[in-house]
Formats: structure tokens, C-alpha cells, sequence
């Protein structure tokens, strides 16, 4: 499964599978070892505000940014997809600046298609995008960007008339031409109501093990983001404990002189000729000593 993830093949995952495996990523470091571990979508979303800004909400988060770390993103990707999220105020103003916004987050962030949040009041604003020829991916149930609005992040579609209107609002999305949609924060049974009432793939934040994929933040599965844990998101590696336990043996073994040892130092114990400064520039690529 070496070959570019494009859209079309995620489409045709609905009927023939596999699962289609989505994870954030931020940066050109982290996409590379995503990529080539087999994740075939990379988001970058707004939840970098939250996971690399440190902010408490995503809604400060700008087009430059996500484009900025598009860019970054994109330099480390061979097969993933790569989705970029629209960010709050983005695209509500007006189906035009939408499109101005997404075909920013193509030209100037690298990415291959756009993600955003909301149903039925959205639709419009999807059509014309995706008339653009710029592919869509929507994002129904429990959307962060309205986080004022729903009182905080709770899980949506609870009770019949709850999630009569997530139905809705994810039919509408795909109506307006979306390719495949995030349903975030929903009970299982209605992620797997949904999951079967469309035909565009559905995937899966907090909305059970019935759809046709599942997205996490990086941080969260690979338990570097210790805020808080919802109740979803399984720590499949423990890396923030990791990078704490190495970040106090290397404070230690500096203060101890321990590190840099004998291995760490250029041109100890050979004569002064060869001493030289390094013929590898200090971040270029790994060629052990010079
Ligand atoms: O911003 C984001 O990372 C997202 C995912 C959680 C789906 O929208």
C-alpha cells in the first residue's frame, strides 16, 4: 500500500475498505514518521492552537498559520493525504471568502483538500468550494469552533431531536459535495446511524467503532497532551513520561559532565590538523564524524 492516498481512493474505501486512518500532525518530523508507519489521511488542524500554542480553545487559530504549518507538513508526506482545517471566521463570512480561504490553504499550504465545521448552515459555502474543484471534507456533532455556543466541549446528538439534526446536518454536507466527513463527540449508535445512511466516508473522533475510519490528535495517542484525556482518546505510547524521564537524564548527566563524552566530541586525541571544524553542517544530514 505504497501508492499516494488520494481522494477518490478514500471514497472508495466506504465500500471495500480499509479503514481509513487519520491522525493530526504539525510538523514535517512527526508527518514523516506518520507517513511511514501507514496513516493515510494527515490533518492539520486547528487543534494545533491547543496542542502546540498552548491556547485553551482552537478559535485563535489564523489561515497563515495552518498554512505555515501545511508547508511543514507537506515536506515530510510520500503517501498520506493531507487536509487542511479551515480555521474559525475562515469560511462563515461568506460562501466567496470561503472559497478565497480554501484555494489559500491549497496554494499556500500544499494542501490537497480542506476540512470544515458545521451542517446545514455550511452547505452553501461547501458547494461552491467544492465547484472550485477543491475536494471537502466535512465536520458534524460536537465541533470545537462553536465551543461558546455549545457550552463547552460536550458530546452532541443525545436524545432523538439531538440527533435527528446531526443526521441532517451530515446529509447536507454530503449533499453539497463533501467526499468524506468528520463526526466528532456522538454516541456510538448514532455514529453507526450515520456511518450507514451515507455514502461518503464517515471518520470517527469519539463517535464509537462503527465508521468507516478514525481521526486522533497526535498528541493526545501518543500521550504527550496531559491537560486533559477524553474520554476517546486512547494513549497508545506514554512519549510526554518518555521525554520527561530523558529531559532529567540529560540535566543530569550536563551538570555531571557525563554528557558530551569521548564519542560526542570532534578531533579528541588526534593531532591538531584534523581537528578542524565539521565538514557536515550541524543539522545536515547524518554522517557520524568528520
Ligand atoms: O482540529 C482538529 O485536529 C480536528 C480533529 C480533531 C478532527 O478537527
Amino acid at each position: 500500500m505504497n501508492q499516494k492516498v488520494t481522494v477518490p481512493e478514500l471514497r472508495r474505501r466506504k465500500q471495500s475498505g480499509p479503514k481509513i486512518t487519520t491522525l493530526t500532525a504539525y510538523d514535517a518530523t512527526f508527518a514523516r514518521l506518520f507517513d511511514e508507519a501507514g496513516a493515510d489521511v494527515l490533518l492539520v488542524g486547528d487543534t494545533l492552537g491547543m496542542v502546540v500554542q498552548g491556547l485553551s480553545s482552537t478559535l485563535p487559530v489564523t489561515l497563515e498559520e495552518i498554512c505555515y504549518h501545511g508547508r511543514m507538513v507537506a515536506r515530510g508526506i510520500q503517501r498520506a493525504h493531507l487536509v487542511l482545517d479551515m480555521p474559525f471566521m475562515s469560511f462563515q463570512v461568506s460562501s466567496e471568502k470561503a472559497l478565497e480561504a480554501a484555494g489559500r490553504l491549497m496554494k499556500e499550504g500544499a494542501g490537497e483538500s480542506v476540512k470544515l465545521e458545521g451542517g446545514v448552515a455550511v452547505a452553501e459555502t461547501i458547494a461552491r468550494i467544492v465547484a472550485a474543484g477543491i475536494p471537502v471534507m466535512g465536520h458534524v456533532g460536537l465541533t470545537p469552533q462553536s465551543i461558546h455556543a455549545m457550552g463547552g466541549f460536550r458530546v452532541q446528538g443525545k436524545g432523538d431531536d439531538a440527533a435527528s439534526r446531526v443526521m441532517e446536518d451530515a446529509k447536507a454536507v454530503q449533499d453539497a459535495g463533501a467526499y468524506a466527513i468528520v463526526l466528532e463527540g456522538l454516541p456510538a449508535d448514532l455514529g453507526r446511524q450515520i456511518t450507514q445512511a451515507l455514502s461518503i466516508p464517515t471518520i470517527g473522533i469519539g463517535a464509537g467503532p462503527d465508521c468507516d475510519g478514525q481521526v486522533l490528535v497526535c498528541y493526545d495517542f501518543l500521550g504527550m497532551f496531559e491537560d486533559f484525556k477524553p474520554k476517546f482518546v486512547k494513549r497508545f505510547a506514554q512519549l510526554g513520561a518518555e521525554i520527561r524521564r530523558a529531559t532529567e537524564d540529560y540535566v543530569s548527566e550536563v551538570r555531571s559532565g557525563a554528557f558530551p563524552a569521548e564519542e560526542h566530541c570532534y578531533g579528541v586525541g588526534k593531532p591538531a590538523a584534523e581537528t578542524g571544524t565539521p565538514q557536515r553542517p550541524v543539522y545536515g544530514p547524518a554522517s557520524d564524524e568528520s
